[in-house]
């Protein structure tokens, strides 16, 4: 079977987590997470259901914080600072996006970076961009295919890899940290001349657009590892991601499904930036 099962890895992954909180809390250390929730956009919603399901599974304790969409910069930049100086949270992660007349980076800026379990920060960036060492709280998705690879086995070093999307949560880090183990990445975007020429030649197409169908078995060549980062809805309200798996996966040496795939190890990944956290906090 050539599809990469993201559910299987993600509960062992929070199974280990599991056991790492219980010996924490045996120390008197109680990881835990804050989510600040503006609005009540759907997709926010489901996303935050996952990561509060993911708490309860591991033991790490849970708050969240909802806001009308008429909040100000301001008001949650105060809220953050707060957080930051409370000794008894270890993460927090602002769901995005965030309203239009909010500034979001000037939010993600105010999270103190050793709380920044999302790897959003220009801090926990930058660390990601010097090498694998540095890569303290890295992006939970790129970290989350990343560790699936890792799980299957799947050596980048030396691969051509193609990754459609250039956004900062996504594509930009993605392709760092695989140009970081070795492999050779090319970022698609939408001003992108001919990007079945850059997919066609990959070893590994990763794609983080959220356009169905955006990736067809005709665009990818034999063989090719196919990571699919989509979240879109098919004409039947059936989830499915950007690529057109039924027919990749024909052709495909690997494949990661939606849903089943990626979502569930981003969600893993953050669970483990909040224990991270949480050692690393409780250790200074
Ligand atoms: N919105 C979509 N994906 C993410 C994510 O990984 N983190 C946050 N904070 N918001 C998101």
């Amino acid at each position: 079977m050539n599809v990469l099962d993201g559910r299987k890895v993600a509960n062992d992954l929070l199974d280990n987590l599991k056991n790492e909180v219980a010996t924490l809390q045996s120390q008197s250390i109680s990881p835990k997470l804050v989510v600040i929730l503006v609005g009540n956009n759907p997709a926010s919603l489901s996303y935050i259901k996952q990561k509060r399901k993911a708490c309860e599974k591991t033991g790490i304790l849970w708050e969240q914080i909802n806001y009308e969409e008429s909040v100000t910069n301001e008001e949650l930049i105060e809220k953050i600072h707060e957080l930051n100086k409370r000794n008894d949270i270890h993460g927090i992660l602002v769901q995005l996006p965030l309203p239009d007349h909010i500034f979001a980076p000037d939010v993600i800026k105010a999270i103190d970076p050793k709380k920044d379990v999302d790897g959003f920060t220009a801090y926990n960036i930058g660390k990601m961009f010097l090498s694998t060492d540095f890569e303290d709280l890295p992006p939970c998705t790129p970290a989350g295919i990343i560790k699936m690879l890792d799980y299957y086995d799947i050596d980048v070093a030396g691969m051509d890899a193609t990754i459609v999307g250039a956004s900062n949560i996504v594509g930009k880090p993605l392709s760092t940290m695989l140009l970081n183990r070795g492999a050779t990445p090319t970022t698609c975007h939408i001003r992108t001349k001919d990007l079945k020429a850059h997919t066609a030649q990959a070893d590994l197409v990763c794609v983080a657009v959220g356009k169905r169908n955006l990736i067809t078995a005709d665009m990818v060549k034999e063989n090719v590892i196919l990571v699919d980062v989509g979240c879109n809805k098919d004409e039947n309200g059936k989830l499915c991601g950007d690529a057109d798996f039924k027919n990749i996966a024909k052709k495909a040496r690997y494949i990661t499904p939606v849903p089943g795939g990626v979502g569930p190890m981003t969600v893993a990944c953050l669970m483990e930036n909040t224990v991270k956290a949480a050692k690393k906090l409780h250790s200074s």
